[in-house]
């Protein structure tokens, strides 16, 4: 069978003359990892600069007429200085046209390109079998290069036993909630690389599933396992193996058992005396038998004593009342008697016409005409 990584296939871009922006098509299969780079270099010399220094150079990639890329489609570019990449794992039969905006940041000169990406379908059934590693000591794009990938992939091969191992998706740490480095020389952000295989996983895999392991993970140990891997280039998290087997659940080691079932079950032996559940009796149940009685008794109490009281208290009020009224009836009937037999003059300042300053009366009778022509204020002298 031919390797998998064959079926990219990229048309090269020397058939197309020089600085030309011709449409690149490239055949990914659904289910194969795809990887497209955006060379570095290749950019520089479209720019025609023949001085030979470096121009910072950025990208943007968008599906032809939308803004984004499609789902299963990432793009990643380190810095300005560094090739970009488009990859992911189609997941269905598909045609994209992708545009690319390159901009060359000294000028600010700009070209655009089209990738179309036919997306094949599977020529086989998906591999059951498979394994995502976490590898501590790589970015992303260091993972992309297929070089990178063929390098991680044939010691799983050797240690699987067989050929038919494919990587076939690399993702960020940083996108499954890893925390970015400190930006010091050999921090890496790390990288989440998922290999399929036809045949089971071999021993030392599923050691990782183990809970002593997963206990020792816990408690912040690293342990060592797979001893033919420990001597590449790439740092396995052996805490971070998830397996997914055909029946799409994390499996078990065939030898491995989880308890040991031969043992005769023993039912723990009725030793519990009578006395314990009396004290249990007791505290649960009379307790607050007592505690609601005595509660019973208290508010029955306090209603008998409140009701006399209130009885008590509205006899006294309506006998207040009762005075109240008496006096605010003699009390009228005195004053009324009072001013029958009143026998003052009036005030002077309530009779009509009269003047305060000369205390001189004027019957409204003397007053001719009509009141309209006495002046509103009086003179002064
Ligand atoms: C080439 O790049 C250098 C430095 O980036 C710049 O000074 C020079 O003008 C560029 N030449 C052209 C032809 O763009
Ligand atoms: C590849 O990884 C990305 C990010 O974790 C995920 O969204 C995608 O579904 C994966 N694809 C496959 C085919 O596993
Ligand atoms: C590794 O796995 C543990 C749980 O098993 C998780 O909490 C941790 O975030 C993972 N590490 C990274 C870098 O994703």
């Amino acid at each position: 069978m031919a390797p998998r990584s064959v079926a990219l296939l990229t048309v090269p871009l020397w058939l197309c003359f020089f600085g030309c922006l011709c449409d690149q098509h490239v055949y990914p299969s659904v289910g194969t990892f795809f990887v497209h780079k955006l060379d570095m270099m290749e950019y520089q010399q479209r720019f025609l600069n023949k001085s030979g220094q470096l121009l910072p150079i950025t990208f943007h990639a968008n599906l032809l007429g939308f803004p984004d890329l499609p789902r299963w489609l990432r793009y990643s570019q380190r810095s300005p200085w560094h090739s970009a990449y488009l990859y992911g794992s189609p997941t269905t039969p598909d045609k994209h046209v992708i545009e690319v905006t390159v901009y060359n940041r000294k000028t600010f000169e700009i070209l655009r390109e089209k990738i179309i990406i036919n997306i094949l379908s599977a020529t086989e059934a998906p591999p059951p079998y498979e394994a995502e590693f976490l590898v501590t000591n790589v970015d992303v794009e260091e993972m992309l290069p297929p070089e990178t990938r063929h390098d991680f992939q044939v010691p799983l091969q050797e240690l699987w036993d067989t050929q038919r191992l494919f990587v076939i998706n690399v993702t960020s740490a940083l996108d499954k909630g890893g925390r970015v480095p400190l930006p010091l020389p050999g921090l890496k952000e790390g990288v989440f690389v998922k290999v399929a295989s036809v045949v089971p996983f071999p021993e030392c895999l599923y050691e990782t599933q183990k809970p002593q392991i997963r206990q020792q993970c816990k408690e912040g140990r690293r342990p060592l396992l797979c001893p033919d891997l420990v001597a590449n280039d790439f740092n396995i998290d052996w805490c971070n193996v998830t397996l997914v087997d055909e029946s799409g659940s994390s499996p078990m080691p065939p030898s491995y058992e989880p308890l040991a079932w031969d043992e005769e079950f023993n039912p723990p032996s009725d030793e519990l005396s009578e006395t314990d559940y009396f004290t249990d009796y007791l505290l649960t149940m009379l307790l607050p038998v007592l505690i609601a009685l005595l509660l019973f008794l208290l508010l029955s109490y306090i209603m008998c004593c409140r009701r006399e009281g209130v009885q008590k208290r509205d006899a006294a009020t309506s006998e207040i009342q009762l005075v109240h009224q008496q006096s605010i009836f003699s009390n009228t009937e005195e004053l009324r008697h009072m001013a029958a037999n009143r026998d003052v003059p009036r005030p002077l300042s309530t009779l009509p016409m009269f003047n305060v300053r000369t205390g001189q009366r004027t019957s409204p009778m003397e007053l001719s005409g009509d009141s309209a022509h006495v002046p509103l204020i009086l003179s002064q002298q």
